[in-house]
């Protein structure tokens, strides 16, 4: 549990409201360089919120936050520096081939020889063959695999993937977990946010869970499931799963509380299995 090394990304005490909303209410938690961390959470528990925040787009009402040590509020360009986004819709230009969305981006940047840095991240990103394709003709994988691509341009060592699966059909969200996994094994520090909670199993080192505008837990999944006593399933030892532990310490939805959007975003995940 000690760690020397001071954290890639830390978060204390911090609170944010719109007009009477308080969706934020006391957030904390620290980031390990070089680990995956998920922000997990149901639709409008706030990590979209929390990201902006984290990516100098939106300033807290209280509590601070640094990013690969600084401060977001003092020195939002260093943090901007620091870091790449990408958000919940690909941010991919579709007329474009998948090379072109890069060099573009390279040159955005003003980085030295687009192309070659183009190709690079085609070729990390298994898009070589589709690269000189239009991005409008790709796959839904192919297509956010290119938009993480994107993002990377330049180096950042932090990188946040708000919802980086949400929409994907279940072989371009393997893909993308896979694309996620080489980033941190290459030393990226991640912190993505989910309302998935196997994507937080597949991929996460450590887990929080929001809800009500706090952190109620934030472990190991092997610790989040030693939160609750195995389940006895007639002669069989089971381990809780991580939705077992999830909805116990959220409690099961309540409907008055239910939106038409969540109940949307329910009714397209029950699909989606
Ligand atoms: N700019 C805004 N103005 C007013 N309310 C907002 C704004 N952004 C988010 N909210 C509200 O804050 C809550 C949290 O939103 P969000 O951070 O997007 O949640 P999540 O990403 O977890 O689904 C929601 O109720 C949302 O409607
Ligand atoms: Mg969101």
């Amino acid at each position: 549990m000690t760690t020397e090394q001071a954290p890639a990304i830390h978060v204390q005490g911090i609170e944010k409201s719109f007009k009477d909303l308080h969706v934020l209410r006391g957030v904390d938690f620290d980031v390990t360089p070089g680990t995956i961390f998920a922000l997990l959470g149901s639709n409008g528990a706030g990590k979209t919120t929390l990201v902006r925040i984290l990516s100098t787009l939106l300033r807290a009402d209280a509590g601070t936050a640094t990013v690969h040590g600084y401060d977001v509020a003092a020195r939002p360009g260093d943090v901007r520096e620091s870091i790449s986004l990408t958000g919940q819709f690909a941010a991919v230009d579709e007329i474009l081939t998948g090379r072109e969305n890069l060099v573009l981006v390279a040159r955005l940047r003003h980085l030295p020889d687009p192309g070659a840095v183009a190709d690079d991240l085609l070729a990390r990103f298994s898009l070589t063959d589709a690269g000189g394709r239009r991005a409008g003709t790709y796959s839904g994988g192919m297509r956010r695999r290119l938009d993480i691509a994107m993002s990377l341009i330049g180096n950042p060592p932090i990188i946040f993937l708000d919802e980086p699966t949400t929409g994907l059909d279940p072989q371009a969200r393997i893909e993308v977990w896979q694309t996620v996994k080489q980033l941190a094994q290459g030393g990226t520090t991640v912190l993505l946010t989910t309302q998935y909670l196997d994507e937080a199993e597949q991929l996460a080192d450590r887990i929080a869970i929001l809800h009500k505008g706090t952190i109620i837990q934030n472990g190991t999944l092997a610790e989040l499931k030693a939160l609750l006593p195995p389940a006895k399933v007639e002669y069989v030892e089971k381990q809780p799963s991580l939705e077992d532990v999830f909805l116990t310490l959220v409690g099961e939805p309540d409907p008055a509380e239910q939106t038409t959007e969540t109940s949307a975003a329910a009714a397209a995940g029950k699909e989606s299995r």
